[in-house]
């Protein structure tokens, strides 16, 4: 069977979640959402009351945080100093926050060098988030770029949120500009196969990456 890494990078809203968390249960990998790091990173610092303007201040909580994270695709958790953090860091709060905790180079340093060591532990493993095929995972055995119109992306999130369409396609536009900064949410890494899930459910994403993998051997 397939025991290699996977890379998979986009924008919010591409559909990076569903897929990942699928594909790795049906291949029998490990599957971690960095974004999930980003955001438990950004819930320590909203915690902590510190205020999110000094970057030396961020990094100073996130170096004190206990963060652990579960990689088994269907049981994924995340914790902040031991406690279950996996429906607070999906709010509005930790949403509106995230961008600014990402953006501290030494922040993305210490989160980046995290995942290195859980992928290197894995004996196989799918990994979502904006810069794994960049910068996380160069040597990934098969990255994919997933994409939609942002359109579609809006309202797949406003579906899921159950939240107002027109206000989620704003937020998601902010996001992706904020992010920009640090990371390409526009951009497919090198070698990465580009994905537009615009027209696709997520049987028929599913179905091209097992294609995908098969030809990895
Ligand atoms: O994917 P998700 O929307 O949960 O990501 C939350 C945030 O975490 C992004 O908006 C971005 O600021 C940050 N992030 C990042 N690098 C990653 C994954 C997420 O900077 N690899």
């Amino acid at each position: 069977p397939f025991r290699g890494v996977i890379a998979i990078d986009g924008p919010s809203g591409s559909g990076k979640s569903s897929v990942s968390r699928r594909l790795a249960t049906e291949l029998g990998l490990r599957c971690l959402d960095t974004g999930s790091m980003y955001r438990a990173a950004t819930l320590a610092v909203l915690r902590s009351g510190v205020g999110l303007t000094d970057a030396a201040t961020i990094l100073k909580v996130v170096e004190g945080a206990t963060l652990e994270f579960g990689t088994t695709p269907n049981d994924r958790y995340s914790l902040v100093d031991g406690d279950n953090v996996d429906v607070e860091i999906r709010g509005p709060e930790v949403t509106a926050a995230v961008s600014a905790v990402s953006g501290v180079p030494e922040v993305r340093a210490i989160l980046i060098s995290m995942q290195r060591d859980i992928i290197a532990k894995a004996n196989g493993i799918v990994v979502e988030g904006r810069d794994i095929g960049e910068v996380v995972a160069p040597d990934a055995d098969l990255k994919v770029y997933l994409t939609a119109d942002p359109n579609e992306r809006a309202r797949r999130r406003s579906m899921q949120a159950g939240a107002d369409l027109a206000a989620t396609a704003a937020d998601l536009t902010r996001r992706d500009n904020a992010d920009a900064k640090t990371t390409r949410p526009h951009d497919a890494a090198p070698g990465a196969v580009v994905l537009d899930t615009t027209h696709l459910d997520l049987d028929q994403v599913i179905t091209a990456l097992h294609e995908l993998i098969a030809h990895k051997g």
